[in-house]
């Protein structure tokens, strides 16, 4: 008979088989959600048949009898209870293998080859979290609770005082989500020591910081940190962040521990900060992206529901009939702003079976999605985090008649290579991708396959609960995720000079799955089509 661990060996050995990371896009979430449900259900029906199975996986499947448990994919829809996922299979779903003697007689033999999640996909969630408090201004004590609450922030650059008055928005109560599960001590901690190992000093000093107040207002549970381990952890971030005084406080405290073992270093780490001048003043000031507006402007998309433009007196909605084909049914269009680079909204231009099929022919053709930080290279980065798949026109006769309505809206010719072919994808945990031109770079060479991008169609696949809104940030603009619709942009003007004001990004996902569909068009092959301007400025 075979080792028991070989089996486990076996089911590591499969995943590493498997390079997309969890956390990349959420349909994998969703679906790793779905096999521990039927985990769960499993090793429920094999103790009433009186089989016997050890204490933890019992205790697991008494846990999971919460009702923020009923609904899988909603729980891994916010942000915390995917990471709780992630943690519950490379922890304790890690540890219950290892004691099962026969865990697939146990759990199901469907499955498990690609279920276990690596420390990389753990390590994801947790810079998820922290990207989305950054962006969006979560409360922090909220997110141990497992909520999302959305906290008022008077901008910058504002003199308004209305924006003082604000509410904080409880996403968790406005969205219905599920009950919330809240992060143990131990994970407060954990998401605390990511963020420092990230250089985010700030982020790992909240965190940190609450640590220490859970552990007093909580009582102790197995996998707590040690009180030196966080005053430590506590002066280290302080002292990264220049704030010697209350670096140098935490150390003391952590010396006053009375542990020998640790004594030494810590006395010298006190010593090393002890007679340094803070930099600017003892308070934290939280960091701001170095992008200008954009978090303004992913907060003020940040609920699908609210239609946000920050400039909205320049809104006109109209029905249009760009060509015959609309002449029975025109589409309801919305300009966002007139030139630019122009950009729209149209309303229900995909029925729910058409998004539905291009998600499925997407979907199987997956890859995590890169950046083009030059010609010809391609790299997997954190500033985007989803998964692509290409899909040509002829694949499918919906692909076929969305490029086809595509090139009756914009007059341009969206046949490949002219178009791009469909580029689907779907956003992971915090999935985002920061402010980008669309267009090439002006020193890059083009030919007719790496010809410039004069226009982006952007079909939304998918609605989200909150986030994930695609903003302008040079061009003040917000578009949130409308299902079925799609947003149309220029990225350069008829003399084929690139739009600054295009720049634009793809805020993350605060709660939801984000699924959308990109035609770009290419300036070779529509010249006549598109005709140039006469002068530079046209
Ligand atoms: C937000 O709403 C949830 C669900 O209704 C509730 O449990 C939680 O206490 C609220 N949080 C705050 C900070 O109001
Ligand atoms: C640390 O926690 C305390 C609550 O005990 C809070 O008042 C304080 O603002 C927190 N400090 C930081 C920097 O988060
Ligand atoms: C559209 O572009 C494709 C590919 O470049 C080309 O083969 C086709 O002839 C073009 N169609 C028109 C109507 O110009």
């Amino acid at each position: 008979m075979r080792h028991p661990s070989y089996r486990l060996f076996v089911l590591f050995a499969l995943l590493t088989a498997c390079d997309a990371d969890f956390y990349s896009a959420t349909f994998r979430l969703e679906n790793l959600a779905k096999i521990e449900q039927q985990m769960v259900e499993s090793a429920r029906r094999y103790i009433q048949q009186g089989g016997q199975v050890p204490w933890t996986l019992q205790r697991l499947c008494e846990s999971m009898s919460h009702p923020g448990y009923s609904d899988p994919v909603r729980m891994v829809h916010s942000p915390v209870g995917a990471y709780l996922l992630l943690k519950r299979f490379h922890h304790t779903w890690a540890h219950i293998m290892e004691e099962l003697p026969n865990p697939l007689d146990v759990l199901g033999q469907d499955d498990l080859a690609h279920v276990f999640p690596t420390p990389a996909d753990l390590e994801g969630s947790a810079l998820a979290l922290l990207r989305l408090q950054g962006v969006y201004n979560l409360d922090l004590p909220s997110i141990a609770e497992g909520g999302v609450v959305v906290n008022c922030e008077k901008s910058q650059t504002s003199t308004d005082n209305s924006l003082e008055q604000c509410e904080p928005a409880n996403l968790s109560r406005l969205t219905g989500q599920p009950p919330p599960l809240p992060l143990e001590v131990s994970d407060v901690f954990y998401i605390g020591s990511v963020a420092y190992k990230r250089r985010e000093f700030y982020y790992a000093a909240i965190w940190y910081n609450l640590t220490l107040n859970l552990m007093t207002q909580r009582s102790p549970s197995e996998g707590d940190p040690g009180l030196l381990q966080v005053l430590e952890a506590l002066g280290d971030s302080y002292s990264e962040l220049e704030k010697y005084q209350q670096a140098s406080a935490f150390y003391k405290r952590a010396l006053d521990q009375g542990d020998n073992d640790h004594s030494q270093r810590l006395e010298s780490k006190a010593e090393d900060v002890r007679n340094k001048a803070d930099k600017h003043g003892p308070t934290l000031v939280r960091p701001r992206s170095i992008y200008n507006n954009y978090e303004e402007l992913c907060r003020a998309g940040v609920l699908q529901r609210e239609r946000a433009t920050v400039e909205t007196t320049t809104l006109t909605c109209t029905l249009v009939r760009p060509s015959a084909l609309f002449y029975i049914s025109p589409l309801k269009m919305e300009v966002l702003r007139e030139k630019e680079p122009r950009v729209a909204l149209y309303y229900d231009v995909i029925t729910d079976g058409e998004a539905g099929v291009m998600r499925q022919l997407g979907f199987s053709k997956f890859e995590r999605s890169t950046v083009l930080p030059s010609p010809g290279e391609t790299v997997v980065s954190d500033t985007r985090v989803s998964e692509t798949g290409w899909v040509p026109d002829t694949e499918d006769l919906v692909v076929a008649k969305l490029s086809r309505m595509v090139a009756h809206i914009t007059g341009l010719n969206t046949t490949f290579p002219t178009g791009d072919n469909f580029q689907v994808l779907n956003y992971g945990l915090g999935g985002q991708y920061e402010p980008h031109y669309d267009h090439l770079k002006e020193e890059v060479s083009r030919t007719l396959m790496a010809a410039n991008r004069i226009l982006t169609f952007l079909f939304y696949l998918s609605e989200v609960e909150a986030g994930g809104a695609t903003v302008f940030t040079e061009a003040n603009i917000a578009v949130p995720v409308v299902k079925n619709s799609a947003v149309l942009f220029e990225n350069t003007n008829k003399a084929l000079v690139r739009s600054r004001a295009s720049v634009h990004a793809g805020c993350p996902v605060l709660i939801g799955s984000k699924w959308v569909a990109n035609k770009w068009i290419h300036e070779i092959g529509n010249e006549l089509q598109r005709p140039c301007g006469l002068t530079q400025e046209e």
